[in-house]
């Protein structure tokens, strides 16, 4: 008996290492294990072996089987890597690889978020809002008196009864009502404003809002978090300056400018010689502002400030065409 499975063992391994195809493996395995197998017919056939003989025939005749179905499955690898090599016509594993393309983000989005991840850094965290807003949260409660130019049908979208957004301070009123102080955040979004599309300025834009609140916050709280900002993101040799402005609902309200990243403040092109260029509108929230978000503005003071996103990257990327980052020109944005 052992013998005899010795005999179909070499035949077996004889035939394996013969077959030249996927099907002579395939018969091989089923003239070996399948189901009427001549191993399998021995396996079937165990209990009319003697009972002394029965353990030994048994094993041997299970280490055979896994041993056959070993032998074919590395001959079928082989076959395998074989075929892969050479059948295929123009295959050529020795090719380097295919690049596949992946997307990745819009060189906006990409400042956006590093203008975020430094305030988050800060201690900032982030709010959202809508992008359809009502009169009351992008004007009334920022203190825009009803007559304010701003509102005039010349900048806003009006959508129904509702106002499509003209920056990102509506969800300051927003965040503001829903918190007690202290709390500081940034507010990154889209913006929109009724204006002919030039170099400089596009009807959507996007900005980053921020705003803190907290007791005894002063002025110099905000020249000193907005420095920190301009010198993470631009570099430690760009200086700030705050000039008096004018917002609704900052009081007092400053311009911050930068000294011009391109010419270090010598005198250029882009900073029409003066050597500093606007950067974002500032200032100490208004305390008719806290009143408006039930804020007690004897308790706390805060600050906010709003920068445009485009100019950011126009002045990052040394782009003079704000039209580029929406003309979705893949040679454009291959570049970043
Ligand atoms: N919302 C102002 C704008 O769009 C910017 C700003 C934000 C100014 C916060 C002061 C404080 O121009």
């Amino acid at each position: 008996m052992i013998d005899r499975l010795q005999t179909i063992f070499k035949n077996a391994e004889v035939s394996i290492a013969d077959a030249a195809d996927f099907k002579s493996i395939d018969d091989i395995r089923v003239k070996y294990l399948g189901k009427s197998g001549e191993l399998t017919e021995i396996l079937k056939g165990l209990n009319q072996v003697s009972a002394d003989l029965r353990p030994q025939v048994g094993k041997v005749s299970n280490e055979i089987k896994n041993k056959i179905a070993e032998l074919l499955d590395q001959k079928k690898e082989d076959l395998d890597s074989k075929v892969n090599q050479s059948a295929i016509p123009g295959w050529d594993p020795t090719l380097p690889g295919r690049k596949s393309v992946i997307g990745k983000m819009h060189p906006l989005m990409t400042v956006q978020k590093e203008i975020a991840d430094i305030f988050k850094n800060l201690g900032f965290d982030v709010a959202e809002g809508p992008d359809l807003e009502t009169d009351y949260y992008n004007f009334l409660a920022l203190n825009f008196p009803p007559d304010h130019p701003a509102r005039d049908a010349q900048d806003t979208f009006y959508v129904k009864n509702r106002v499509l957004r003209t920056h990102t301070s509506p969800i300051q009123v927003r965040e503001m009502e829903k918190r007690k102080p202290p709390f500081k955040f940034i507010a990154p979004g889209r913006v929109y404003r009724n204006e002919a599309i030039d170099a400089t300025h596009h009807h959507i834009f996007h900005q980053v809002e921020g705003f803190l609140v907290d007791e005894g916050v002063q002025f110099s709280h905000l020249k000193g978090v907005l420095d920190v900002f301009i010198k993470k993101f631009f570099g430690a040799e760009v200086k700030t300056r705050f000039r008096p402005s004018f917002f609704p609902f900052t009081e007092p309200s400053a311009e911050m400018d930068i000294s011009c990243v391109f010419c270090k403040g010598e005198g250029c092109r882009i900073c029409k010689q003066s050597g500093w260029v606007e950067m974002m509108g500032c200032g100490m929230i208004d305390p008719v502002v806290l009143k408006n978000c039930g804020i007690d503005d004897e308790k706390w003071t805060g600050f906010a400030f709003g920068m445009g996103v485009e100019r950011i990257a126009l002045f990052k990327y040394g782009i003079d065409d704000i039209r580029l980052f929406y003309q979705n020109d893949i040679r454009f944005l291959d570049e970043f």
